[in-house]
C-alpha cells in the first residue's frame, strides 16, 4: 500500500481529535477508532488524485482526514451489535467491545461532527469539497441501509442489482468521493474531474468486491477481522449470488476500467495506477 503521505495523514488524524478537548469517555473511543491502524486508503485516494491532477497535497489534506473520519465512524457502527455485531476489527477488539456500546454509538457520531468541521478548513473549492463528502456520508448510511434492513424500493427485484446498489453506496460512495475531492483541491478541470469520479466509482466497487472475496476465503487471524462471517449472517455478497470465479472476473473487469480511467494521465498518476494493482490482489 503507497506509504508516500502516511506521514501527514496519521499527523491530520491526530490533530483534528486532539484540537477538540472532547469528553475523557469520548476522546479515548474515538482515539481508539481513529487512530489504530487501517490502510487509510481513502485519504491515500485524496492526496493522489490531487497529485494526479496537478495539485498540491496540502490543499487536499483536511478533505483527507474528514474522509477518514467518517470511515472510521462508519466501522465503529459497521460492527455495533444492532448491525453486523463483530468483537474484532484490525487485529483487536471492536469499539463498543473495548470501550460500551453508548460509546461506540457516541463516538462515531463525534467522528462524524469532526468530519464535517474538518472539512470545512478546505482551502479551495471549500464547499463544493464539503457538499461531496456530505453526500457521500449520506450515501454511504443509505447503502448501509440496504445491507442491514434488507428493504428496497419495490421495481428493484432482481438480486445482482441490488447487490451492485449496496456496494456502489455503502463502500463506493466515499472511495468515489476520495477520488472526486482530490480533483478539487487541485481545481481540476471538469474532464479531468469526471475521469477520477469514473476511476473512483470501478475502483470502489472492485474494492468492496474484493473484501466480500476475502471474507470468503481468508481467515480471521489474517483478516484482523471475522472471515466467513457474510455467509453465516446471510449477507448479500458477490460470493454468494454470483461465485468466487464470476466475483475474481468483476475484480479483473473494474480494475481494467479504472486503469483505462487513467490512460491519458501523465506520470503523477502513477501511484494510482499503481494501487489499482495492489488493491485488486490484497490478500487483508
Ligand atoms: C473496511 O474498509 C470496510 C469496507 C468498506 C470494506 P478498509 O478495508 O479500508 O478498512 P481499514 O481502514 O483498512 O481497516
Ligand atoms: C462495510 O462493509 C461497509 C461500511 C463500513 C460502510 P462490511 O460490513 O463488509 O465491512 P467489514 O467487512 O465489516 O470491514
Ligand atoms: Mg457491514
Ligand atoms: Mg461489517
Ligand atoms: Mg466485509
Amino acid at each position: 500500500m503507497d506509504q508516500s503521505f502516511l506521514g501527514i495523514i496519521e499527523a491530520g488524524l491526530q490533530a483534528a481529535i486532539e484540537s477538540r478537548n472532547l469528553a475523557p469517555a469520548l476522546d479515548e473511543a474515538t482515539r481508539y477508532a481513529l487512530l489504530g491502524g487501517g490502510k487509510r486508503l481513502r485519504p491515500t485516494l485524496t492526496l493522489q488524485s490531487c497529485v494526479a491532477a496537478g495539485g498540491s497535497p496540502a490543499d487536499a489534506l483536511p478533505a483527507a482526514v474528514s474522509l477518514e473520519c467518517v470511515h472510521a465512524f462508519s466501522l465503529v457502527h459497521d460492527d455495533l451489535p444492532a448491525l453486523d455485531n463483530d468483537d474484532l476489527r484490525r487485529g483487536r477488539a471492536t469499539v463498543h467491545r473495548a470501550f460500551s456500546e453508548s460509546n461506540a454509538i457516541l463516538a462515531g457520531d463525534s467522528l462524524l461532527c469532526i468530519a464535517a468541521e474538518v472539512v470545512l478548513e478546505s482551502p479551495r473549492n471549500t464547499t463544493l469539497i464539503a457538499k461531496e463528502v456530505l453526500e457521500a456520508t449520506r450515501l454511504m448510511i443509505d447503502g448501509q441501509s440496504y445491507d442491514t434492513d434488507g428493504t428496497f424500493r419495490a421495481d428493484l427485484t432482481d438480486e445482482e442489482a441490488r447487490l451492485r446498489l449496496i456496494h456502489q453506496l455503502k463502500t463506493g460512495a466515499l472511495i468515489r468521493a476520495a477520488c472526486r475531492c482530490g480533483g478539487l483541491a487541485a481545481d481540476a478541470d471538469p474532464v479531468v474531474l469526471d475521469r477520477l469520479d469514473r476511476f473512483g466509482a470501478a475502483l470502489g466497487l472492485m474494492f468492496q468486491i474484493v473484501d466480500d472475496v476475502l471474507d470468503e476465503t481468508q481467515t480471521t487471524a489474517h483478516l484482523g477481522k471475522a472471515g466467513g462471517k457474510d455467509r453465516a449472517a446471510g449477507k448479500r455478497t458477490f460470493p454468494a449470488i454470483l461465485g468466487l470465479d464470476a466475483s475474481r472476473a468483476e475484480i479483473a473487469r473494474l480494475a481494467r476500467v479504472a486503469r483505462d480511467e487513467l490512460s491519458s494521465m501523465g506520470p503523477s498518476a502513477d501511484p494510482l495506477r499503481e494501487l489499482v494493482d495492489f488493491l485488486a490482489f490484497r490478500t487483508n
